[in-house]
């Protein structure tokens, strides 16, 4: 019943709803939905109400809640057994810790905020109390070791996958793993994966989501370049079901990928790609490439056309897209 209440407001973002419209959809008495109400409250729920007009939902629980979260899972194995933490130096610590201790494929790291989020590339990750899912997730694939990075776009797609969902907005990866909507990055992702003689042990697919973060919650630095789903939805989004809806989009996508093999992921990543077509420069540990992004190889490198002919292939770094020299994509 507080599904469909909360249903019912998710469908009203912003209008209040009468207790009359309420009780006659939900086809419960006025009295009933006073309690689901103060029910809700009791949650951590915040109802602005007006005698005339009815409620208004302004405000969620702050906490990500174990018991809604797993009443949401769809998975099979992804996210069934289930660290929630408060506060931690990194969810990718945590992880690899719980890996030394037994963890098994699909144990997943959930903290409310992290001091010492760890981004790619060595760049600190900002994660702010209760405004983000900020998570890792152990992942124990029997893939060769050098086909990991395969790993990161499929993980890449499974998460543009679930923003778009959950917005409605036009989220794309920019090269690997980073998601973006319009220009601004609002989440990324890091693998992180461990290796003995050639072989894969494990991987600790790290995801950071901006989730519910207002402007003024980025440092100035980042204000003009990220962006959140609250800022570009217009509405707080839950976090329970965002965390839910990625792992069942993950867990089919590895399936599929076990099954079929990279093609149908490549194929995925590339419909959902900003990065090609367009000119960019990518910083390697070899030195800077610019060229225009042309597709992915059949391991997951990136295809670029060299501004002074000839293809090359990346295989990671850190790109810069320029917006100015757009082309339209073939596909
Ligand atoms: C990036 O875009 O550079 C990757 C960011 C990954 C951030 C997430 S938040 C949860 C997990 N724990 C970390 O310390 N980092 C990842």
């Amino acid at each position: 019943m507080n599904e469909r209440l909360l249903a019912l407001f998710a469908e009203h973002p912003d209008g209040f709803l009468s207790g009359e419209r309420i009780s006659r959809d939900l086809g419960v008495s006025r009295t009933a939905v006073w309690k689901h109400i103060q029910a809700l409250k009791a949650e951590g729920y915040d109802f602005e109400s007006s005698p005339r007009k009815g409620y208004r939902l302004v405000g969620r629980p702050e906490r990500i809640r174990a018991a809604v979260l797993q009443a949401r899972l769809t998975t099979r194995r992804l996210g069934r057994a289930l660290r929630l933490v408060d506060e931690t130096p990194s969810t990718q610590d945590e992880a690899h810790a719980w890996v030394a201790q037994g963890a098994s494929h699909g144990a997943l790291v959930v903290a409310e905020a992290q001091t010492a989020g760890r981004g790619r590339l060595g760049r600190s990750w900002h994660s702010p109390k209760s405004k983000g899912v900020w998570m890792s997730l152990v992942l124990k694939p029997d893939i060769p070791l050098p086909l990991t990075p395969q790993l990161t776009l499929l993980a890449a797609v499974a998460l543009c996958r679930t923003l778009r969902r959950l917005t409605g907005k036009e989220a794309a990866i920019k090269w690997p793993n980073d998601i973006l909507i319009g220009d601004r990055k609002v989440s990324g992702i890091l693998m992180e994966s461990s290796a003995e003689d050639e072989r894969l042990n494990y991987v600790v697919a790290g995801v950071g989501v901006s989730v519910n973060l207002r402007r003024e919650d980025f440092p100035p630095e980042l204000q003009t370049v990220a962006t959140s789903l609250l800022l570009e939805a217009g509405r707080p989004i839950e976090r329970e079901e965002l965390i839910a809806l990625f792992l069942e989009q993950l867990e089919e996508l590895y399936e599929l990928y076990r099954r079929e093999g990279f093609s149908p992921i490549r194929t995925l990543w590339e419909a959902l790609s900003s990065t090609l077509g367009r000119t960019v420069s990518i910083k390697t540990p070899q030195g800077v490439e610019k060229g225009i992004a042309l597709r992915l190889d059949e391991t997951g490198a990136l295809v670029v056309r060299r501004e002074e002919g000839g293809e090359t292939k990346v295989f990671s770094g850190d790109v810069r897209q320029e917006t100015g020299t757009f082309q339209k994509k073939t596909m």
